[in-house]
């Protein structure tokens, strides 16, 4: 029989951690926290704080609106984060990461994370993925920002009171 020590741990095994960068914060992000935070007791939503990327939101307003929109999820935190996803789960002893996956493509870069953290914490970090729901499986914050940035219609794809934020911001810049 394979012994894991880690599982032992039955409260930290209730506990998952979806990180991301939800800049903005999509539906299919929105499907993926529903979905795992009926799975898990606990699930804490992270903001990677990632001072590399050109971000449209600052990790204090990606934040809010995540919190915005898991204000009737008991059970769901919203959180930041730097530095290494293994090492902010160690502070916090989770040891599942969620991720969602859309299609194929996300499959690579996925797996390539989901094997580093792995590795990297020495089994202690594992990843769950979720399959994201067809309805949302084209949807990314990439384009969601491009759709806005010429004015398109972005209301399928992220919750009103996000898309209002995400055309202020559009308005502002220009
Ligand atoms: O929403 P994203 O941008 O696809 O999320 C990517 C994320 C935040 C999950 C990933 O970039 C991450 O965990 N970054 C933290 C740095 C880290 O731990 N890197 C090692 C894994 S390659």
């Amino acid at each position: 029989m394979i012994k894991i020590e880690y599982l032992e741990e039955i409260d930290a095994m209730n506990a998952a951690i979806y990180p991301g960068s939800f800049d903005p914060m999509t539906l299919g992000h929105l499907d993926i926290i529903k979905r795992a935070s009926i799975m898990f007791d606990e699930l804490t939503v992270s903001v990677l704080d990632n001072k590399a990327k050109n971000a449209l939101f600052s990790v204090g307003e990606r934040v809010s609106i995540l919190k915005e929109a898991t204000k009737d999820l008991p059970n769901v935190t919203v959180d930041s984060f730097n530095g290494l996803l293994i090492d902010y789960a160690r502070q916090k002893s989770i040891h599942i990461s969620v991720r969602g996956l859309r299609a194929i493509t996300d499959f690579e870069y996925e797996l390539q994370i989901a094997q580093t953290n792995r590795k990297l914490s020495n089994g202690e970090l594992d990843t769950v993925f979720l399959t994201t729901s067809l309805e949302y499986a084209y949807l990314s914050s990439s384009s969601v920002k491009e759709i806005a940035a010429f004015h398109g219609d972005i209301s399928q794809c992220v919750p009103d009171f996000v898309a209002e934020l995400v055309y202020k911001k559009f308005r502002v810049v220009e």
